[in-house]
């Protein structure tokens, strides 16, 4: 598991392993435009403030992944134990 931090709000939530951050979110009436759920189409790109992401996606670059600074929370999770979130 992985916490991820909302940086307007303050708030954290713990993403086990078998639920995704979308829906962790979703579930405490946060939303986040989402189509795919794939990691294909982009829909849910978030800007990631600290931490570090693990990019399940097919949707970004490979410079933009090194880049650390955003993610598609429909499908990637993170390599820290903690990603702070520009929501
Ligand atoms: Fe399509 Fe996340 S919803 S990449």
């Amino acid at each position: 598991p992985f916490d991820v931090k909302l940086a307007s709000s303050g708030q954290v939530y713990t993403i086990p392993p078998d639920r995704t951050v979308i829906q962790v979110l979703c579930e405490h009436g946060v939303d986040v435009p989402v189509s795919c759920e794939q990691g294909i189409c982009g829909t849910c790109l978030t800007r990631v403030l600290e931490g570090e992401p693990d990019h399940r996606d097919q949707y970004l670059t490979d410079e933009e992944r090194a880049a650390n600074d955003q993610f598609t929370p429909c499908c990637s999770r993170a390599r820290s134990a903690l990603l702070v979130l520009d929501l």
